[in-house]
């Protein structure tokens, strides 16, 4: 996937293909670096406050100076400028930066990933995977942090095993998140999620979810799940900034539900869309500052 765009702090807009970090940048030696993906509609990052709220309590947990929110919107507004794709992903980095020296703010615009489309269209096959989640502060559950090799490996293993993602479970069977996603299922009118007391990540979407699901008549439970509940569902999803709310209709080869898209997945992403094309705070200006 090239870049359209990239911005780094202290330096602006640069050529999406020039070298940027030092081959000591702690990001690339270890993986000390926090990031958030956003997607852009319109030419407007959805929940931009959010993703940096969440940005400064990543790098908070892994040791990193404090974001500097002024310069990642100015970073993200002058990087989407230069891009001129309004429909797009952006991403933003707080690298730790070399041992010495200071930390580094990029953003980057890429092109938003052509496959989701369809995959809405037929649904997800997930394949449940073992996964460690946990409120030990050292193992950094719910911090988005640049060490994703592990979830990037389930991901691979899901599509070895004829899946489209995974879904992680942990050794009790407790149902925790997707190695890039929040998971939900349906029964009835009741939608249920993984509590964030798992040490799972808290989407902005899932955030954005939770808020508007009473509006469609739906209620939510949060908790601690075996995976037999989301087995027996009538409908299940995932979420996540860049492929929205995307149907799940298999798992581990056994359809859920009536193994098409359900209704609660339908009208959601339609609500989604419908506040990322808003002009009020939910897509925000990049210069707004709440
Ligand atoms: C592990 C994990 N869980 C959940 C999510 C979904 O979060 P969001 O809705 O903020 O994109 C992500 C997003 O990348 C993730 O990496």
């Amino acid at each position: 996937m090239s870049l359209l765009a990239l911005a780094v702090g202290g330096r602006g807009v640069v050529d999406p293909d020039e070298p940027v970090l030092h081959a000591d940048d702690e990001a690339l030696l270890r993986g000390r670096a926090a990031f958030e993906t956003l997607r852009v509609y319109g030419g407007r990052p959805f929940r931009l406050q959010d993703h940096l709220d969440r940005l400064r309590l990543s790098s908070e947990r892994i040791g990193l100076p404090p974001v500097e929110r002024t310069q990642f919107r100015s970073l993200a507004g002058e990087a989407l400028t230069a891009a001129s794709e309004p429909e797009a992903v952006l991403r933003l980095l707080w690298t730790a930066g070399r041992a010495s020296g200071e930390p580094m703010a990029l953003a980057l615009v890429s092109p938003l990933p052509a496959h989701f489309e369809e995959l809405r269209a037929r649904g997800a096959r997930l394949v449940s995977l073992l996964g460690l989640k946990s409120d030990a502060p050292w193992l950094l559950g719910g911090v988005k942090s640049t060490s994703y090799a592990v979830n990037m490996a389930a991901e691979a293993e899901a599509r070895r095993q004829g899946g489209d993602d995974a879904v992680f479970v942990d050794a009790d069977g407790v149902v925790l998140e997707g190695p890039v996603t929040n998971v939900w299922w349906r029964t009835g009118s009741v939608l249920f999620t993984p509590g964030l007391e798992l040490g799972i990540l808290a989407g902005v979407t899932r955030a954005f979810l939770l808020e508007v699901a009473p509006q469609h008549g739906f209620t939510v439970e949060e908790g601690v799940f075996p995976l037999t509940e989301l087995v027996g569902a009538e409908e299940a999803f995932t979420s996540s900034s860049v492929r929205e709310v995307l149907p799940v209709v298999e798992l581990d080869g056994r359809a859920v539900g009536d193994g098409r898209p359900g209704r609660a997945a339908v009208a959601l992403q339609a609500a989604l869309r419908t506040a990322a094309a808003s002009t009020d705070t939910d897509s925000e200006s990049i210069t707004s500052e709440r």
